[in-house]
């Protein structure tokens, strides 16, 4: 096809940006298609909000021509290939919001043209690029899927902060509506990242990415059910999941900590409980994971109490504590869901004065950070362990220290430091 666009990424935020650049990195021309002007402007200038993306590569990709945004949706008409990666988040009572995605598709059908393709790469449950997505192309285009445009669904496999495996190096899973869309989508793939794996269906690729972080959700509750049993007994969890891990095969560590945290284990797993509750099944390992992963807050506050209980012989309330590390994993400024806010809630519902340092987190739940000054606190709790942190000189200045991602190994202090 030789429209003006090799690719076009509908939403340019953690995934989309990303895939913008690696596609441009590849010598392909991006549109970038996002709701929001000042983000469209801030790209337009080179200038990045991802930090996986730093405006330094960002901004030759801008100047070259290869990648630009746009609020206009029309411009898709432009575009060969169109990919969409936008939020699939849950609703209060817990159940799949499509309305990003519905809107998105609205707004596609509209434009779309004949022989072009639409992949959809937000995770979300089997049955969503067929039976919601597909209908809303059609309606607003006229036009058939799988006979007149390609649709496939390959969902977006990133993990923020992570530089073994990026974008373009992750093996990317490809589903298509017929073996036409699949290989439509796969060739388009193949053209920016190193492997693609073709599948039969798009509801195989929903599944394969609900499936991963289903995985991950399942194996974070046993080491955090884990936990809470190696409190009662005394036995260190850590030491215990590095002894196993030494096994070299059969065993994937996972490590325990204060909750789960981030756009996707938290929310992702509901959304195939939510469908099979239409195939009268209960996904019964996503719900029990679901509950131990969400304790985990309250069980925090419960280890806070007693180090303060037994290292200070003081109550929460009145006590003025420190977290340290608010993003929901070291390294990263991301906070969505962190298992952090649950925590200050709770500790602030106790009647503690709470306070917090992130040196990657400005502002968080109507504070701004504070200086690092462990002294000045009756406790400091290690809730993500960035690091930036010098986690020796912590436990010298700090009163006591609760740790729950295991960051004061080799400087435990007797009575001053407290583990998961
Ligand atoms: N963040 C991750 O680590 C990650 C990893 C793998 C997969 N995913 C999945 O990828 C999808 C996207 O997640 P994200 O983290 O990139 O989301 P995000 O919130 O970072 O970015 C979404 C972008 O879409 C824009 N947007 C919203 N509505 C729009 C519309 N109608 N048209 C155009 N743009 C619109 C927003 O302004 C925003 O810039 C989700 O389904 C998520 O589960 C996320």
């Amino acid at each position: 096809m030789s429209r003006t666009w090799d690719v076009a990424i509908v939403g340019a935020g953690y995934v989309g940006l990303p895939l913008a650049e690696t596609f441009a990195d590849a010598g392909r021309k991006v549109l970038i298609v996002d709701v929001v002007p000042e983000l469209v402007d801030a790209i337009n200038r080179g200038e990045s909000h991802i930090e996986d993306v730093p405006s330094a590569l960002l901004a030759p990709h801008v100047t070259a021509g290869h990648i630009t945004a746009t609020t206009d949706y029309a411009q898709l008409k432009e575009a060969d290939a169109i990919l969409v990666a936008l939020p699939t988040p849950l609703t209060k009572q817990r159940e799949p919001d499509l309305s990003y995605v519905e809107a998105a598709a609205r707004s596609i059908g509209e434009v779309l043209q004949p022989g072009q393709l639409v992949v959809l790469e937000s995770t979300t449950y089997p049955g969503t690029t067929r039976e919601v997505v597909k209908p809303l192309l059609e309606a607003g285009s006229g036009l058939e899927a799988g006979r007149d445009f390609h649709l496939a669904m390959s969902p977006e496999r990133v993990d923020p902060g992570r530089t073994d495996w990026t974008t373009k190096t992750t093996p990317k899973v490809v589903g298509g509506l017929t073996p036409a869309c699949t290989a439509a989508a796969a060739a388009v793939y193949r053209g920016a990242i190193d492997t693609v794996h073709e599948l039969s269906a798009p509801e195989s690729a929903e599944l394969t990415k609900l499936l991963e972080n289903i995985y991950r959700s399942v194996n974070i509750a046993l080491v955090n059910e884990l936990a809470q049993l190696c409190d009662r007994m005394g036995i260190d969890v850590w030491e215990v999941v590095e002894a196993a891990a030494t096994k070299p095969f059969g065993f994937q560590s996972f490590q325990p900590g204060p909750g789960l945290g981030g756009h996707c284990i938290p929310l992702d797993p509901y959304y195939l409980s939510w469908k099979a509750r239409e195939y009268d099944f209960s996904a019964r390992f996503i719900e029990l994971a679901g509950e131990v992963n969400n304790n985990m807050p309250y069980f925090c506050r419960s280890v806070i109490s007693q180090a303060l209980n037994h290292g200070l012989k003081k109550s929460v309330s009145g006590s003025r504590i420190l977290i340290l590390g608010v993003a929901y994993k070291a390294d990263i400024g991301d906070v969505r869901e962190t298992p952090a806010e649950k925590l200050v809630a709770l500790l602030r519902t106790a009647g503690a004065d709470v306070a917090y340092h992130d040196p990657h987190v400005p502002e968080f739940d109507g504070m701004a950070s504070v200086p690092l000054q462990p002294e000045a606190y009756d406790c400091v709790a290690i809730v993500t362990a960035h690091s930036a942190i010098d986690y020796a000189d912590l436990v010298r200045r700090a009163k006591v220290v609760v740790d729950f991602r295991n960051a004061t190994r080799g400087h435990e202090v007797d009575g001053k430091v407290w583990k998961l």
